[in-house]
């Protein structure tokens, strides 16, 4: 098992500081949603894919589980790239399927979080005997051509993570996706489907409260590497359908007028009674749509999947020759 590391704790936080100074000087402010992830707020994701309203994971996986052996045969893969892999237990859906096609030699998961990373390699090794696993540390906006070349790749970027960002950020993600991709490689792609806002808003917005503190763990995130001090109770979870750009919004409103000192950027700030900062976007996604913006990336759309509700779609394109 190897460790490669581009993203160290240093970085990490220069980048925090850049995200957090630009997004809360703003106007409407928001925040990033990367910087949910921290151990807890991990931990809070992973509730959240078990909540009865939450229905992407459990939907991806029973399609990956229907669709695992084609997509070996189709692939043939002799390395699984994974993209924000994080604990992933969908992943061995593919390593399994991969492992009886018996093309798979190598598997390279790529995550912000070293502690994910580690903790997950472990097991994988563990229980994949004979297969090469190589860890990435970095950040897939800007770490990807340090993806380890090769030839018969598959790279998978699951759980319809691709819509936290916005189209322009989609564009560049998916060209450069293309550009570490011989012609004839693979990425498997997880989408969330456009479908009735009676659907979608409930699994941003659970009965629990999961989600709401999933979404103020941003703020115990600032309060603990920046020395910040919000104060958590203050902020309400909002969880809305934007119909123009077919995304759900999350965002935290606060109750009542506050200033809030970060001291690790310097910065001190107002909230007004009402204000809201955004915390993430999830795009929703049409199979027209995607298609589109996979072939203006480069790639061909060889199989598209859904459940049976259509509530959850996997692509998986092809990189085609550049011009
Ligand atoms: C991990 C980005 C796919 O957008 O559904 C879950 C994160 N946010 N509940 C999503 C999330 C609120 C999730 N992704």
């Amino acid at each position: 098992m190897t460790l490669e590391v581009h993203l160290d704790a240093d970085d990490l936080t220069r980048t925090l500081k850049a995200d957090v100074l630009a997004g809360l000087t703003a106007d409407p402010k928001w925040l990033s949603p990367k910087w949910f992830y921290d151990a807890r707020g991990s931990e809070l994701f992973e509730q959240i894919t078990e909540l009865p309203e939450y229905y992407p994971t459990r939907t991806e996986r029973q399609i990956l589980t229907d669709r695992a052996a084609e997509i070996a045969r189709h692939t043939r893969a002799r390395t699984l790239l994974e993209l924000g892999s994080g604990y992933s237990t969908k992943t061995r859906l593919l390593l399994d399927a991969l492992t009886t096609a018996g093309t798979l030699q190598t598997f390279v998961p790529m995550d912000v979080s070293p502690t994910a990373l580690a903790a997950a390699a472990a097991r994988i090794s563990a229980d994949y005997p004979g297969l090469r696993v190589h860890n990435i540390v970095g950040d897939l906006t800007r770490h990807l051509k340090h993806l380890p070349g090769g030839g018969d790749r598959l790279i998978a970027f699951l759980g319809g993570t691709i819509g936290n960002l916005v189209p322009a950020e989609r564009a560049a993600f998916l060209s450069d996706v293309r550009s570490v991709l011989e012609p004839g490689e693979h990425l498997l792609l997880g989408t969330d489907l456009v479908k009735s806002p009676q659907i979608v808003v409930p699994a941003y917005d659970d009965a629990e409260g999961v989600t709401a503190e999933f979404n103020r763990n941003v703020l115990r995130v600032l309060n603990t590497s920046l020395g910040a001090d919000f104060d958590l109770d203050g902020f309400a979870h909002v969880a809305l359908w934007d119909p123009e750009h077919e995304w759900v919004e999350m965002r935290l409103r606060a109750r009542w007028p506050m200033r809030v000192t970060i001291p690790g950027v310097d910065l001190v700030i107002e909230l007004e009674a009402g204000e809201e900062i955004r915390t993430e976007v999830s795009a929703k996604f049409r199979r027209e749509g995607i298609e589109q913006e996979l072939a203006e990336a480069g790639f061909a759309l060889d199989h598209w999947w859904t459940d049976r509700d259509a509530l959850f779609g996997v692509s998986l394109a092809r990189a085609l020759p550049t011009a």
